[in-house]
């Protein structure tokens, strides 16, 4: 495996595989990587003749008050974790590589879309994300992306963006992976305590449970929405943010549960800023 670290570095790397005929899958990351980001590598392993991960926590993305400076970083372990999955190239640039100084150019992805959910909260998250992934698109040329269903929002802006700006790129929604009792993985947890973590468990929890009322039946969205917050709102220091009840490809708010829905929400548990999501055909 190869850790590359300048834009010139990579692009030669892949411009050989490329005249040779080989496939490109690319996993963008920031790092401190667990079992969910390895999954991304193991599908893109068995789906592409080469495998690309980026590992860089992109500023551009962060909000002021945010956890850019804080947010963890451990470049040496997440290279021996990709290399047992068989990545082939690492694409680990600084700050000042992907944004020197004198850059100007951002990709906003307009409209509902970006503006719902986290954008309402988190704004101009969005945008850099969808420049970041612009850029890696344009550097690494891959033929397959993958991105975790965790962050739902996230795969439809960037299935979007694909779509506006013809990338000849197909995006890859993985699912979420999960502890054994629930919890979403998220290179986030690691600031969880011990006791807000067994808090934490009442997002996925409150999830299953609306699934199973759903399952049952009901249809109506505000009741299901009101049952969530309820049962959050039992945990002392949970800080919602929002739960939603969507359509998942625009986003658009639902009163009734029909079609591709999405349950989404966000919550601050003590310091970090938990999302977890459910998806159902109904
Ligand atoms: O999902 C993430 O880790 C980031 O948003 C991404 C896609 C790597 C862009 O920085």
């Amino acid at each position: 495996m190869k850790v590359c670290k300048t834009v010139r570095q990579i692009k030669i790397e892949i411009n050989k595989a490329i005249r040779a005929g080989k496939s490109v899958g690319f996993v963008p990351t920031m790092g401190y990587l667990h079992d969910g980001h390895l999954s991304l590598i193991k599908r893109a392993r068995k789906e592409n003749d080469i495998v690309v991960v980026s590992i860089f926590v992109n500023p551009t993305q962060f909000g002021e008050g945010e956890d850019l400076e804080s947010y963890p970083r451990d470049l040496d372990r997440d290279c021996r974790l990709v290399e047992k999955e068989g990545t082939d190239f690492v694409f680990a640039p600084s700050a000042e590589e992907m944004y020197p100084h004198g850059y100007m150019s951002y990709v906003d992805v307009e409209g509902n879309i970006t503006k719902q959910l986290c954008g309402k909260s988190r704004v101009g998250h969005f945008k850099g994300v969808a420049t970041v992934v612009s850029k890696l698109f344009n550097i690494v040329t891959p033929n397959k992306a993958y991105f975790g269903q965790k962050d739902a929002q996230q795969v439809a802006v960037l299935e979007q963006m694909v779509r506006d700006l013809n990338f000849n790129i197909e995006i890859v929604p993985c699912p979420i992976v999960r502890e054994a009792d629930g919890l979403a993985l998220s290179s986030r947890n690691t600031y969880l305590s011990q006791k807000e973590r067994q808090d934490a468990l009442i997002l996925s929890k409150s999830l299953i449970e609306a699934e199973e009322m759903i399952k049952n039946g009901e249809r109506d969205a505000a009741k299901i929405k009101n049952f969530i917050i309820n049962n959050i709102k039992t945990v002392e220091y949970a800080d919602i943010d929002y739960v939603e009840i969507v359509n998942a490809k625009t986003l658009e708010d639902l009163d009734q549960i029909q079609g591709d829905v999405l349950i989404a929400l966000a919550v601050k548990i003590g310091k970090p800023r938990l999302i977890d999501n459910i998806r159902l055909e109904v």
